[in-house]
């Protein structure tokens, strides 16, 4: 088998990469090792930035997100008993987040691909990158279609589309591999819940007891996650203990405010890491989405970060087909690193302002609320904020 592209991996930085290529006129191969219902269902990241919004609508994926994503204007913080809105648009020329799971992008993805697009093979497994270093890359997969037989996907490059626990990084030799990591001492219990949102917004709490995040699904659907200890196991937590956490972490003066309650569908923990793998490409080889870098989820960077370096990707591949020009192809790992490093920045402030560290001292407590403090109360921490979150043009960064 050959094509221009291989990709490994149809989450969204794979199946993202292949519909714009496909649009572009350059042809690929998406392996993925999963069955397609695994890949609509796992439940991940919830929150589009502006910029991927824009992207998928570029794509042609944009139809479903338009009528049923819920365009947000601005997220809540809780501390101190306090409820402080930040005002997306007003802090930063218009710009707003769209709520629309991840689940729904991927079956929207797949859905075109497999109508308009180039192959893309379910539990068709990457066993190894070959020749990253030659003009001539070769993916090595196993095929369940197939029997279960060896494969070779031959192509001009290969793409790591793989998440972080995938074989395309194993392909940079050691001495070329610089890793940046960071571990967090606490964990994410997550639920989904049949029941309305209790607030509009997203509501992100910094209590005594941990961090809590109130979100949201749908107009029916809560969402919402308990800072746990590292290792805990999702069902140590009945569904009531669930709601009572929730409903001491999210303490409030305002009279106004009752978290509404329902049945739970689905529990799970998600541990939290930061990690950079340096460089992004190697010869052939391109490293995107969760394959080169992960975020912990407290700035929901995650999935937008992948659809801004497939954009980036997918632009330089264009580049050089239309202009022979392989300046920006060159410059994919420098170009998409600093984009990562502002979302790392942001993700661990995030992450650092907002969970109690388990050794956390009263020294600590002080400086998270003075620093929730100075949200508040100075604009331009605000905006600084608000710019981050709602993400960068990507434009701006190529
Ligand atoms: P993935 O979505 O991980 O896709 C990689 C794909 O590659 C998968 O389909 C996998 O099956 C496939 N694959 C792996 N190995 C192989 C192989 N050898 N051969 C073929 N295919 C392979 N982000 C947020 O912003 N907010 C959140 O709340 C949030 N929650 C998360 C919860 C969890 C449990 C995890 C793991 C991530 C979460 N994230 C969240 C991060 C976000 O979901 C990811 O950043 C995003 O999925 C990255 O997309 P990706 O396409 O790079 O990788
Ligand atoms: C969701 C996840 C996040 O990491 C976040 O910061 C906000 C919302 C979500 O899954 O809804």
């Amino acid at each position: 088998m050959r094509t221009t592209v291989g990709i490994i991996g149809a989450g969204p930085a794979g199946l993202l990469l292949a519909r714009l290529l496909h649009q572009a006129g350059i042809a690929s191969v998406v392996l993925e090792s999963r069955d397609r219902a695994y890949v609509e269902r796992r439940q991940r990241a919830g929150i589009l930035e502006q910029g991927t919004v824009d992207v998928l609508r570029a794509a042609g994926a944009g139809a479903r997100m338009d009528r049923e994503g819920l365009p947000h204007d601005g997220i809540e913080l809780r501390f101190a008993r306090r409820r402080h809105r930040v005002d997306f648009p007003a802090l930063t020329g218009g710009r707003s987040v769209t709520v629309y799971a991840q689940t729904e992008v991927c079956k929207d993805l797949i859905a075109l691909q497999l109508a308009e697009g180039g192959p893309l093979l379910f539990e068709a497994e990457a066993l190894a990158v070959e020749g990253a270093g030659t003009e001539s890359p070769r993916v090595r997969f196993r095929h369940e279609g197939r029997e279960g037989r060896e494969n070779v996907l031959e192509c001009d490059y290969v793409v790591g589309c793989d998440g972080f626990w995938g074989v395309a990084r194993t392909a940079v030799p050691r001495e070329v591999s610089r890793v940046f990591e960071r571990g967090y001492p606490y964990a994410w219990l997550g639920i989904l819940a049949d029941v309305p949102p209790s607030h509009d917004e997203l509501v992100y709490a910094r209590h005594d007891r941990g961090f809590a995040l109130l979100s949201m699904r749908s107009p029916s659907v809560t969402r919402a996650y308990l800072q746990v200890p590292d290792g805990t196991d999702a069902d140590d937590w009945a569904d009531d203990e669930i709601w009572d956490e929730l409903d001491r972490r999210l303490e409030t003066d305002d009279p106004q405010w009752t978290l509404r309650r329902g049945p739970v569908t689905a529990k799970s923990v998600t541990p939290m890491r930061s990690y950079v793998h340096e460089p992004m490409r190697h010869g052939r080889l391109f490293l995107a989405g969760d394959a080169a870098h992960i975020v912990p989820p407290t700035g929901a960077k995650g999935l937008n970060l992948a659809v801004g370096d497939v954009v980036t990707l997918a632009r330089a591949l264009i580049l050089l087909r239309d202009k022979g020009d392989p300046g920006a192809l060159d410059a994919y790992s420098d170009t998409c690193l600093r984009r990562v490093w502002q979302a790392e920045r942001f993700s661990y402030a995030m992450t650092t302002l907002l969970h109690r560290a388990p050794d956390a001292t009263s020294f600590d407590d002080r400086i998270q609320l003075a620093g929730l403090d100075r949200l508040t109360t100075a604009r331009s921490a605000e905006t600084d904020l608000a710019e981050a979150y709602t993400g960068f043009p990507l434009d701006e960064q190529d």
